[in-house]
């Protein structure tokens, strides 16, 4: 029985709010942020950065020519302002080239967070990016707290640098406010997700996962059920209980509910969340394992977004799925060549204890479509072969309906997320046939990785149910070095991308 408490989010909390000055040189703040373009003879201004530079004598380009600075993205430097400006700091981040029409929500978001990231250790920033209409307003407010974010639960030692306090995004913009407020509150949920994918699995098993479930759920509105590991036997999930026999910490299904009474839709999200991957009997070498915490990520998206989605109050009704489990090798855990019952009825053959993901999610796909969704959306950090087809930081979007995986792609790309669609090809079906069940979890053929895992979710799935499949094994942790809004370790993908699918179901 573990009885030691989780230390969760650090503390620091960093505050964003909205102010419709036009006077940002007088704007009383720790640092102003403004932004620059490229151009052909060197940094030009962008708009909100024009004042300023008139308060500084109009040579702002030419000291940053001077710098070095050319105003590409993910370019930042610091000036004092030595009185010009209330500002005793001018951070000035580069934006790129200027665009022809709007800009990029995606790239103010980048740039906001590239800043509040420099910022670090200044109490106040206020930011002065061209948002010039409600969501870029909250573009750059998302995008600047979650540059500010830290975590630091567990440095006793060292010089603590603290996270940005309180951020203001400068703007007039009609319906500004209420585009801050949204997105201050998914900036929320996907900090809640960080904090959970960076938590040390010795601080976070299955049923510390459902715990903070209960408790975060509940208080944002959400009903929760957990299913724990007896009444997963008993029910019949054979593939969350095959996968977490192996540990000493016995897996959950957490069930999280929300409603609202003017909803004509309901969407339903399912998230792999294996709270520490060893491989299993199929053990995985140490290079592959020591980030295997972040196996829980498409859990924590799923747990993100119900909380958005609740504390946003839209129209629809959405249910989450988490499937948690341990994935161990030990004396009872499942052996290669097991065959277990899945809770759909299927029976599958275990090849490779380390596809333990799929094994889970079918249990939570087929418990989904009892609940007659207009739609099941699953989320997983799944195969390496996503990583090695996508890379880093796009994720692969698969389904049974090409319109849905459209418009899942294409939400991503309007969250600032990037996804893109992967075909399930019918000829790879053939190879998880098994000798002895119904279906193998393994294909004999390594490639297309990504593309048979979606196909076994496949066969799960019950009958004329819309579903979506996001492989997101790179995207979901961030193993080199910081960039934009996104930190080291968990970075709390597709938690965006799954509220903006809610928004679209919404009435
Ligand atoms: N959790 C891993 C996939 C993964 C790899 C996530 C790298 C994040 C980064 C998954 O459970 C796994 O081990 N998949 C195997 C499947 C294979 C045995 C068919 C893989 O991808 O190697
Ligand atoms: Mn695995
Ligand atoms: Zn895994």
């Amino acid at each position: 029985m573990r009885t030691a408490q989780a230390r969760l989010a650090s503390g620091d909390v960093t505050t964003v709010r909205l102010n419709s000055t036009d006077n940002a040189v007088s704007f009383d703040t720790d640092a102003l942020v403004v932004g620059v373009h490229t151009g052909p003879d060197g940094p030009r201004p962008a708009p909100g950065a024009e004042s300023v530079d008139e308060a500084l004598g109009g040579g702002l380009a030419a000291t940053l020519l001077a710098m070095g600075v050319k105003g590409k993205q993910g370019e930042i430097a610091k000036l004092p302002t030595f009185g010009a400006l209330s500002a005793p700091l001018l951070a000035v981040v580069g934006l790129g080239d200027a665009p022809e029409g709007d800009y990029d929500t995606e790239s103010l978001r980048r740039a906001a967070g590239t800043a509040s990231r420099a910022l670090a250790g200044t109490a106040r920033v206020a930011l002065a990016l061209p948002a010039a209409d409600a969501q870029r307003a909250g573009a750059v407010a998302q995008g600047a707290l979650l540059g500010a974010y830290s975590f630091t639960t567990y440095r006793t030692t060292g010089e603590q640098t603290a996270p940005v306090a309180e951020l203001t995004v400068l703007s007039g913009a009609d319906g500004a406010q209420a585009a801050v407020e949204r997105a201050a509150t998914v900036a929320a949920s996907v900090s809640l997700v960080r904090d959970l994918v960076n938590t040390p699995p010795s601080d976070l098993w299955p049923a510390r996962f459902a715990e903070i479930a209960e408790q975060t759920g509940s208080a944002a509105g959400l009903s929760v059920e957990v299913l724990d590991d007896k009444a997963l036997k008993e029910e019949g999930y054979g593939g969350i209980v095959a996968v977490g026999q192996g540990s000493a910490n016995p897996p959950r299904l957490v069930r999280l509910a929300y409603s609202h009474p003017e909803a004509a839709k309901t969407v339903a999200f399912v998230g792999k969340g294996i709270t520490f991957d060893s491989g299993g009997l199929s053990l995985k070498p140490t290079s592959s394992m020591d980030w295997m915490k972040s196996d829980m990520s498409g859990a924590g998206a799923v747990f993100g977004a119900l909380v958005a989605i609740a504390k946003l109050g839209l129209k629809v009704n959405a249910i989450g799925y988490l499937c948690l489990a341990e994935n161990m090798p030990s004396g009872t855990a499942q052996r290669p060549s097991d065959v277990f019952t899945s809770f759909a009825g299927k029976t599958v053959e275990v090849l490779d204890t380390d596809a333990e993901g799929r094994l889970v999610l079918i249990d939570g796909i087929a418990r989904a479509g009892q609940d007659d969704p207009d739609l099941i959306v699953d989320v997983a950090t799944l195969t390496g072969a996503q990583i090695v087809a996508l890379g880093w930081r796009t994720a692969g979007v698969m389904a049974n309906d090409d319109e849905l995986r459209e418009e899942v792609v294409r939400t991503a790309g309007e969250q600032g997320e990037a996804a893109w669609g992967m075909p399930l090809p019918e000829e790879l079906r053939k190879g998880l046939d098994s000798p002895v069940a119904d279906i193998a979890n393994l294909h004999p053929e390594r490639f297309g990785g990504m593309l048979t895992a979606g196909i076994f979710l496949r066969e799960f799935v019950p009958d004329g149910v819309r579903w979506a499949h996001i492989d997101m094994a790179g995207p979901a942790f961030n193993k080199g070095e910081p960039h934009g809004y996104t930190p080291k370790g968990g970075t709390g993908a597709i938690t965006r991308t799954l509220v903006g699918l809610a928004e679209r179901y919404a009435s």
